[in-house]
């Protein structure tokens, strides 16, 4: 009956385990890396029922720029054949692997991706993830990463959506829908993995992997927003976080993974661990063998195990012992049996191996990341409007950067290649403009320089630099970037820094010798193309920072959405200003917007109603653009401190020269209210502040008002 794809998955799921022995049902809770040396053991493995699912990863380091990982479809084929048709039972395997943004087609990094404020073109990006992963073979991917970093010394800030919840969680959201679409059986779909629960992002002193001090009002408000919305639209699993919070190992948290994950945020899914996290507990000092370590992780509510073999070898002996009841196994084999029933495994087990060539990098998938990097694109500062670029003007471009290729993919890109990438000076030779590269070792005095009109300088990090296990003290450029444009800087020509970087760096002694700047993130394949759109004009940028840039690390935290404290005009620093470099929502455009006649559409309502917020957003520039348009709210007065401002709503809106458009907001408990301890959603009555925003910093541009919650 469960192989009856007429019947329903609930159906099939109970008559299957109604037929499986309890060494089976161990066996569909471990997953191991697909080594290449071990394929010949894994068939086996997977004849024998031991083996539930593959990370197609052999080393904990796939994403981290380490030795390439290629997938081999034909041995993941030979492997599940060897489950699908010779294990008693059938169960096919459950293949993952990290499809983090993009698989061949190699998107911006999600940070990028971020400030590109675009929940349509980000599920865009990841429904063309999904089609080129699942073409290969791929079932599920350890994504999307919604841990929010406000710390930008943690090299995985990278990888997620930025600093605000809100903003994380429209993401989150739009990334598993990108995945997963409506039906989770399509060949072109693969599950989705929201990761790391909990709070990996607020590792102490940004050093990877370290204890996270995370107050449970914040826990609820900030960290587990990214993972309400992704569990909101149906993501199929979660991933454990390495972290501990409040004294106990993620992985090994009952009151994390059971109690917060399912009984207040509703999970559904299953919980797979980070790689060989449940054996780490006995590093955490929390178990003292394996056997405890599969325990503490499985009663904790950890279903399947990744890589480490602490579930294989002991949860039948703890069954047999009375210390894990078989109820409860038969709840984590549930749990993943429902998601294989779902992908369509027991129907489509195989890849095949030609679809991909046929998938890989068409057309509209490299419009797309095209089309993503040049909206991901931050313009931080145009003095005299430097920019863009008249096609009359002659271009120097020089820097470690300038013809980079695999760099500008940036971190966890285990399926991309770099010569596929369009590096910025091939960017600005597509676009056909009087171009020419110049080494950044030749002398500012050389007549080379007097040649061009304008320089354009490509600084930042390369891909090892940020990502997993790639935490750095200081925030500055790498060393001599920074030496090098003090030298252009005296060249006399107009300089526009364009910095490449998997995440927000210190750029307090870069303003004084640059004209312009623009941040560019880890841009992917396409990113010269997009550096070059916006560069010269054919783009207009749009992005908006994610993250607030630090004037100095020694700020860090540092985030827009503080509290006022009881000193709000005390408690800075005596030798640097407290405020930001640059603002979170900031970024420059080449036209201007105003905000103005906000509006509310009553003055005020119950905790159980919807209030709107409108503002008018007139271009009063003379060339289009689109503008993101944010909208603010603070609870003046609540029993719980509130953050003097908290981002309520985004949209994205374009407006040709001098046409004005009305933008409104709806806010309901879900923006106005906030969780508390006892996980409800709560609008306390009183005043509430409205703003309508070009970015956080509000200072006077912004259009806003106050509206009442009456009890
Ligand atoms: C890594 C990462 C995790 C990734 C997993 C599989 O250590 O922490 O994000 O999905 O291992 O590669």
């Amino acid at each position: 009956m469960y192989s009856d794809p007429s019947r329903t998955v609930d159906v099939r799921v109970r008559d299957l385990i109604s037929r499986m022995t309890l060494e089976e049902k161990v066996g569909q809770l471990n997953q191991m890396p697909a080594i290449e040396a071990d394929f010949d053991k894994l068939a086996e493995l997977a004849a024998g029922g031991k083996i539930g699912s593959l990370v197609l990863a052999w080393t904990p380091w796939a994403g981290a720029g380490g030795e390439r990982q290629n997938l081999n479809v034909a041995e993941n084929n030979r492997i599940q054949r060897a489950a699908v048709e010779r294990s008693r039972l059938g169960i096919p395997l459950i293949l993952g692997r990290d499809v983090v943004h993009g698989f061949r087609t190699i998107f911006p990094i999600p940070l990028g991706q971020a400030a590109s404020w675009d929940p349509q073109l980000v599920e865009e990006a990841s429904t063309i993830a999904a089609r080129e992963a699942a073409s290969a073979g791929v079932h599920w991917t350890f994504a999307p990463m919604v841990d929010i970093a406000r710390d930008p010394r943690w090299g995985r800030v990278a990888e997620g959506f930025g600093e605000d919840p809100c903003l994380c969680g429209v993401l989150a959201a739009a990334s598993v829908r990108g995945f997963q679409g409506d039906d989770l059986s399509r060949p072109d779909r693969i599950g989705a993995c929201l990761k790391h629960m909990i709070g990996y992002g607020a590792v102490e002193g940004g050093r990877d992997y370290n204890v996270a001090e995370i107050s449970q009002q914040t826990l609820r408000n900030v960290y587990a927003a990214p993972f309400r919305k992704g569990i909101d639209v149906g993501a199929v699993s979660v991933m454990a976080a390495f972290n501990e919070i409040d004294g106990e190992p993620c992985s090994g948290s009952r009151a994390i993974l059971t109690d917060f994950l399912r009984g207040e945020l509703g999970f559904s899914g299953f919980v797979v661990s980070d790689w060989a996290s449940v054996d780490e507990l006995r590093q955490h000092g929390v178990a003292d063998d394996r056997r405890a370590a599969a325990r503490i992780a499985f009663d904790a509510g950890l279903d399947m195990e990744m890589s480490s073999g602490c579930h294989a070898e002991h949860l039948e002996a703890l069954v047999e012992s009375g210390q894990i009841s078989i109820e409860q196994i038969d709840q984590s084999v549930a749990n993943i049996l429902r998601v294989k029933f779902r992908l369509g495994l027991f129907e489509r087990p195989y890849a095949d191996p030609e679809l991909s060539s046929r998938v890989f990098l068409q057309e509209d998938h490299r419009g797309c990341a095209r089309k993503l990097a040049a909206k991901s694109l931050v313009l931080l500062k145009n003095d005299n409007n430097v920019l863009p670029i008249s096609s009359r003007t002659k271009i120097g471009i020089t820097g470690p950067l300038a013809t980079a290729q695999r760099e500008l993919m940036g971190t966890w890109t285990v399926d991309g290649f770099g010569d596929e990438t369009v590096s910025i000076v091939d960017g600005f030779r597509n676009a056909g403009v009087n171009i020419v590269h110049i080494d950044d070792t030749v002398d500012s005095g050389d007549p080379l320089w007097s040649n061009v009109d304008l320089i354009v300088v490509a600084l930042g990090e390369d891909h090892l630099r940020s990502g997993e296990n790639a935490s750095i003290a200081a925030l500055d450029l790498p060393s001599g970037q920074l030496d090098l444009l003090e030298k252009l800087a005296v060249v006399g020509k107009p300089v526009v820094v364009v910095i490449c970087a998997g995440r927000p760096l210190v750029l307090t002694d870069v303003i004084p010798h640059a004209d312009a700047i623009l941040y560019a993130w880890h841009p992917g394949i396409e990113g010269g193309n997009a550096i070059a759109d916006v560069l010269c004009g054919a783009v207009n940028p749009s992005g908006k920072l994610p993250v607030t840039m630090p004037r100095h690390v020694g700020q860090i935290p540092i985030h827009y959405a503080r509290k006022n404290t009881g000193r709000p005009d005390d408690g800075g620093y005596t030798d640097i200003p407290a405020t930001p470099l640059f603002a979170f929502g900031y970024g420059l455009s080449y036209t201007t917007f105003v905000y103005s006649d906000f509006a509310v559409s009553r003055p005020s309502i119950t905790a159980l109603e919807g209030i709107e917020a409108s503002a008018l957003i007139t271009n009063t520039g003379d060339v289009p653009g689109d503008e993101v348009v944010q909208c603010y709210i603070r609870d003046v007065v609540s029993r719980m401190t509130r953050p003097v401002r908290e981002l309520a709503g985004l949209e994205r809106v374009r407006l040709e020269p001098g046409e004005s458009k009305r933008v409104i907001f709806a806010l309901s408990a879900s923006e106005l209210g906030y969780w508390d301890r006892d996980g409800k959603l709560t609008v306390e009555p009183g005043r509430f502040g409205v703003w309508i925003a070009p970015d956080s910093q509000f200072d006077g541009r912004e259009a806003g008002g106050e509206f009442e919650v009456v009890a």
